[in-house]
């Protein structure tokens, strides 16, 4: 869908001159305490991500009316690897209009803008509303990414209700079940020579893991040793953050990171991003797993879509649904580019997502009002 160019007027690329009135903006738009007015989280997504346009600006659009800021479009490029092609591609993030200004084509003027300097953009956890003006421009519903739980202690995560209702149904069967598949799980492990390594900081090992996995995934963003150091290990919350390798006959294979939420006393984990040859995800997530339990996590969870390893993850006690406590994570893309490329891209299996693409697993820095404060 065209988007008439006067609906465009007003819309200009973010300058440091626009961060007082943006900060307004947001204070305004985005409900109290939200990752949006995050200033940390700002300089993270956009002043050191290594895919960033520029250095002077931002990867954000303002449209200013009468003066005034009254709508946003974000974006984080990265770099997509589509079968043997690469693109430059970015996760939309942070569409906003003013209430007093929706219904007049603010939104869709904005979504347009983004678009013309891409060829790919994909956006994740979008809102009905954002929903709407997506397909009302054209964009592929790639469907709901799942999230795969997993009990690490049957008995306490029942109790605790960290489980889904029909896992604690049969939580008197599942229990040895499970037991079962960890002692088989470890076994395997040992017998293929495999073991977990938990390190301070993922380091220049992950450009082999992405060299054993990235050819299993026909569309994945590009995860190799400076990309992760960005993502894992820049952001403002990584000192929450537990890495591990899996590391077969001395060679890495796979990575995970996983971070502790839930309470004191129901402490769960989630997968905040992975990488493995598919037949590998099933051993390091539970491998993974296995250490957050003796470290007293009762459950874990990912939010994933990785359809190669998907019967892995069921035979190793994985339960797939489409939401965990929070909503249902929508996924849509734009694609224009090569019939080719555009066939993987809109293809929903091509996929290869986890928390750490878009912005989907940021956890809000605890001094909210300080880091406003700051912003720009
Ligand atoms: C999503 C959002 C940015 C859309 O911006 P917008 O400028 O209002 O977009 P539009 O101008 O296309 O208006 C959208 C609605 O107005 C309707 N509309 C558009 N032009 C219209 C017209 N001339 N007459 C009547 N209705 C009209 C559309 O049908 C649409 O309704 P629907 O969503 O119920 O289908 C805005 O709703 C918003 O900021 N929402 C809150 C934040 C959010 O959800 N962001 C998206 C995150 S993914």
């Amino acid at each position: 869908m065209k988007v008439p160019e006067r609906f465009k007027v007003g819309i200009t690329r973010y300058t440091p001159a626009d961060a007082d009135d943006l900060l307004q903006f947001q204070l305004r738009t985005f409900e109290a305490g939200s990752r949006q007015v995050d200033a940390a989280r700002a300089r993270w997504l956009f002043d050191e991500n290594p895919c960033r346009t520029d250095d002077d600006t931002r990867d954000l659009w303002v449209c200013r009316r009468d003066g005034a800021i009254v709508g946003q479009q974000a974006e984080i490029p990265f770099d997509l690897h589509v079968g043997t092609h690469q693109r430059r591609a970015a996760w939309a993030i942070d569409l906003m209009v003013d209430d007093a200004w929706r219904l007049r084509g603010v939104g869709p003027a904005l979504v347009a803008t983004q678009l013309e300097g891409r060829s790919i953009v994909a956006g994740l956890n979008l809102s009905d509303k954002g929903a709407a003006t997506y397909t009302r421009g054209g964009w592929a519903d790639l469907g709901i990414v799942g999230v795969y739980l997993r009990p690490l202690d049957l008995a306490r995560a029942v109790r605790l209700g960290s489980v889904p209702a029909r896992i604690g149904r049969v939580a008197p069967v599942a229990g040895p079940a499970l037991r079962a598949v960890d002692s088989a799980a470890a076994v395997t492990l040992r017998a293929a020579g495999a073991r977990l390594e938990t390190v301070e900081r993922l380091d220049e090992r992950v450009d082999q893991v992405w060299e054993a996995a990235a050819g299993d995934y026909p569309v994945i963003a590009r995860r190799d040793a400076a990309t992760v150091a960005w993502r894992i290990d820049g952001r403002p919350d990584a000192a929450t953050l537990r890495r591990h390798y899996l590391v077969v006959r001395g060679r890495p294979v796979g990575y995970a990171v996983l971070r502790t939420t839930g309470t004191a006393t129901e402490p769960t984990v989630v997968v905040v991003d992975y990488l493995a040859p598919a037949r590998w995800v099933a051993p390091l997530l539970v491998a993974a797993g296995l250490d957050a339990r003796r470290h007293g996590a009762v459950a874990m969870s990912v939010k994933t879509r990785n359809v190669p390893a998907d019967r892995h993850l069921r035979a190793a006690g994985f339960v797939r649904r489409d939401r965990a406590a929070d909503d249902p994570i929508r996924f849509m893309v734009r694609c224009a580019d090569d019939p080719a490329v555009c066939a993987l891209v809109d293809d929903p299996d091509s996929w290869f997502v986890t928390s750490a693409d878009s912005d989907l697993e940021y956890a809000m820095a605890p001094t909210g009002s300080a880091a406003v404060a700051s912003q720009g």
